[in-house]
């Protein structure tokens, strides 16, 4: 099946309804803030959040820095303004951008999903790196590990707003646990008053264990610090990773 974008582009109106940005992301916000606080070798005042989509984090991170948001579609860059408006936005792709400028502190949360293949992965950390000031820190989720990974889960999420009902069926499948890949198919039942419309995408993800995660990041050279960050039933590893040179 081939990948599609919909979320991103035709589809990114619902985005806003996925997760509130207010409640759903604000304990986030403050455990990445938490974490450059005390991994920090600097002053932070700047932040780049790196695949910053629909600006949700930059909502909460904006509070304690001064946040730029970098993605690489115009319509979730768009909607970010529209949260954002005193932020800065700019469109680039994250295996290969370059702003001319760096930053205090970073942020990769689940936009690094979309690299897919080791090569984009690894480019994706040396541009975060060329773009962190010394004693900077960069602060990345996985959305998934290979040790965290459930096979076949599928998520349930209902959402009403302005008329709209929505349920997002999001599934995540590994046909070949010996590469780096995986596959989250996702269903999209739109009901506008009371119509049914269903749409979907497909995605292939990237998905690496933690000692690849480490080796990436220590080879990119940070210093690395591994927690954990606990939502829901969900446990995540978070990486915060210092440079140090
Ligand atoms: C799930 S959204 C991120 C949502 C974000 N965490 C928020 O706070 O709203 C994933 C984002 O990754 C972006 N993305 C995918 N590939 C990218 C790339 N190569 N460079 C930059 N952004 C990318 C997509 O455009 C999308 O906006």
């Amino acid at each position: 099946m081939d990948d599609t974008c919909h979320l991103y582009t035709d589809l990114a109106w619902l985005w806003p309804m996925w997760g509130d940005a207010a409640t759903e992301y604000a304990r986030y916000g403050q455990h990445v803030t938490g974490l450059i606080r005390r991994h920090a070798k600097r002053p932070a005042t700047t932040l780049l959040d790196i695949g910053c989509g629909g600006g949700k984090n930059v909502l909460n991170l904006k509070r304690e820095f001064d946040v730029t948001g970098l993605d690489l579609s115009p319509v979730m860059l768009a909607q970010a303004k529209d949260l954002n408006p005193d932020c800065t936005f700019l469109q680039g792709d994250m295996r290969t951008f370059k702003l001319g400028r760096t930053f205090d502190a970073l942020l990769m949360d689940d936009a690094i999903s979309h690299m897919n293949r080791r090569a984009d992965f690894v480019a994706a950390f040396r541009t975060a790196y060329a773009h962190l000031n010394p004693g900077g820190v960069l602060v990345a989720t996985p959305d998934v590990t290979t040790e965290t990974f459930q096979q076949n889960k599928t998520s349930l999420t209902s959402a009403t707003r302005d008329g709209l009902d929505v349920v997002f069926v999001e599934n995540v499948y590994d046909p070949d646990p010996a590469d780096e890949q995986y596959e989250t198919t996702i269903l999209y039942l739109i009901r506008d008053q009371g119509r049914l419309r269903i749409e979907t995408d497909h995605w292939t993800l990237g998905i690496f264990s933690l000692d690849t995660w480490k080796h990436v990041l220590h080879e990119t050279g940070f210093e690395v610090h591994e927690g954990r960050y606990n939502q829901e039933e969900e446990v995540y590893t978070v990486f915060t990773c210092v440079k140090t040179g």
